[in-house]
């Protein structure tokens, strides 16, 4: 992990609230690994399903308007994919699924612990502050625990360039399966 910035300030403050009006969903993306969060999907969305049974599926989504997509294109050039969490942020040893490039970049907003274990370094702790923003190697395993709430963390992924040309244009990020309406 590399500490790339920190977002201060006004702009701080704007992101905060911005995050804060997303109606973040349970059941939108599931992954077993972070059982308890709530997402809301930019860009492109990965169902988070298994690329060897032939499951996984990426679709496009909304756009994050202006000042977020252009907050990502600072951080992540070309970004394809934002994922916003919130709600039990706790998410359990894991790779990032197969959809995505290895390198991504979070914003972290509130305070959290993150993790990460390597051959070379064994497992090394990172306290993530609020604004803080780092990039990550999503396939080495890495786990989360927010120690603040609320905390919520956005990350913004590349997709691997092979899977480009499956991205369902179509579908809207409501259809996705697994949607309850329990807005
Ligand atoms: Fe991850």
């Amino acid at each position: 992990m590399e500490v790339i910035g920190r977002i201060l300030g006004e702009n701080l403050t704007e992101l905060w609230a911005w995050v804060e009006a997303l109606a973040l969903s349970p059941t939108a993306i599931r992954s077993r690994y972070a059982p308890n969060r709530r997402v809301k999907c930019f860009g492109v969305a990965s169902n988070l399903q298994s690329i060897s049974k032939g499951r996984a599926r990426l679709f496009r989504t909304d756009d994050p308007g202006e000042w977020v997509r252009s907050l990502g294109d600072r951080l992540l050039p070309d970004w394809h994919s934002l994922l916003v969490c919130g709600g039990d942020t706790t998410i359990h040893w894991h790779r990032d699924h197969g959809h995505f490039e290895g390198i991504a970049v979070m914003v972290n907003l509130g305070e959290a612990f993150y993790f990460e274990r390597d051959y070379e370094q064994g497992e090394v702790q990172h306290h993530l502050t609020n604004g803080l923003v780092v990039r990550i190697n999503t396939k080495l395993l890495h786990k989360a625990i927010p120690i603040s709430a609320p905390r919520y963390n956005l990350t913004f992924r590349h997709i691997k360039p092979e899977f480009l040309p499956y991205i369902d244009e179509t579908a809207a990020q409501l259809s996705l399966p697994g949607i309850q309406s329990n807005s």
